[in-house]
């Protein structure tokens, strides 16, 4: 496995690099879901290629870029043995050298859900995946279902800008009590961590009074409200069932649709989805 450090070294190696060529962008601090990301490029690709880059402009000011867990050897050895053929590390200074200035900004899809809570940062998200996939120029690129809206707001972008990457969308991995795994779970106190598993489980109830064919998206989002409550330590910030294509709110389910939830526990923020009546990713 050959790390590389530049973007002119990202671009030459990609350059020589076997096809097709697959590409699982991070921003580190590694966990299974990113790993079930690796093997499955690792699986359709000759290349496998892995960033880690922790983009600052999709952290909002009052978000946790300086606190965002670092963890670069680990994640090495894990991407060594994963497959990875390829590692990109860039510096800040080299994605985003003076000067800088060109932002690429999705509509609609990145302003509802997390667009709402956290301003400007599907722009910074859509930025950055724009160079990555300009940089290293991957017939495919792996992201998880866990960022259902950040899935939406790179396919739109990928259509709009007639980039041609094939974006991969792979299943939420996670823990056995249910929490999907992410890397700011580390944030989590014990007693935190322990709460965690209720936006499964809440999730878990609308998945189960859709298959009892409630159809009133109010009613299941009304009841997974209640349950949530039951958590002393857990903040509802939004839950939403919406088009899983445009993110729209429906006021009765037909069709598929994305049930997902923001919630606050202490200081961390953890969001979980999961697809109704779809074959899922
Ligand atoms: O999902 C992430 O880790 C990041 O948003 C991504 C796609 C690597 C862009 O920085």
């Amino acid at each position: 496995m050959r790390v590389v450090h530049t973007v002119a070294e990202m671009v030459s190696a990609q350059r020589e690099a076997a096809r097709p060529l697959g590409l699982v962008p991070t921003m580190g601090a590694l966990h299974d879901g990113h790993l079930s990301l690796v093997r499955r490029a690792r699986g359709e690709s000759a290349t496998v290629v892995a960033s880690i880059f922790v983009n600052p402009t999709q952290f909002g000011p009052q978000e946790d870029l300086r606190a965002y867990p670092r963890t670069l050897e680990r994640d090495l050895a894990l991407l060594e043995k994963g497959g990875a053929d390829l590692v990109f590390t860039p510096q800040q200074e080299d994605m985003y050298p003076s000067g800088f200035d060109t932002w690429v900004e999705v509509g609609r899809l990145a302003h509802r859900l997390e667009g709402e809570s956290r301003p400007g940062h599907f722009r910074g998200v859509a930025t950055v995946v724009a160079k990555l996939f300009n940089i290293v120029r991957p017939e495919r690129a792996y992201f998880g279902q866990k960022d259902a809206q950040q899935v939406q707001v790179i396919r739109q972008l990928n259509a709009d800008l007639n980039l041609g990457v094939q974006v991969v969308v792979a299943p939420t991995v996670r823990e056995p009590d249910g929490l999907a795994m992410s890397s700011r779970n580390v944030f989590l106190s014990p007693q935190e961590r322990q709460a965690a598993p209720v936006l499964h489980r809440s999730l878990s109830l609308a998945e189960r009074m859709h298959s009892q064919k409630e159809r009133n998206a109010a009613n299941i989002k009304e009841a997974m409200g209640r349950l949530l409550q039951t958590e002393p330590l857990a903040r509802l910030e939004y839950v939403s069932i919406a088009t899983p294509e445009t993110l729209e709110e429906m006021e009765v389910i037909q069709g598929p649709a994305l049930v997902s939830l923001a919630v606050r526990m202490g200081k961390t923020r953890l969001i979980d989805n999961i697809l109704l009546g779809a074959q899922g990713p």
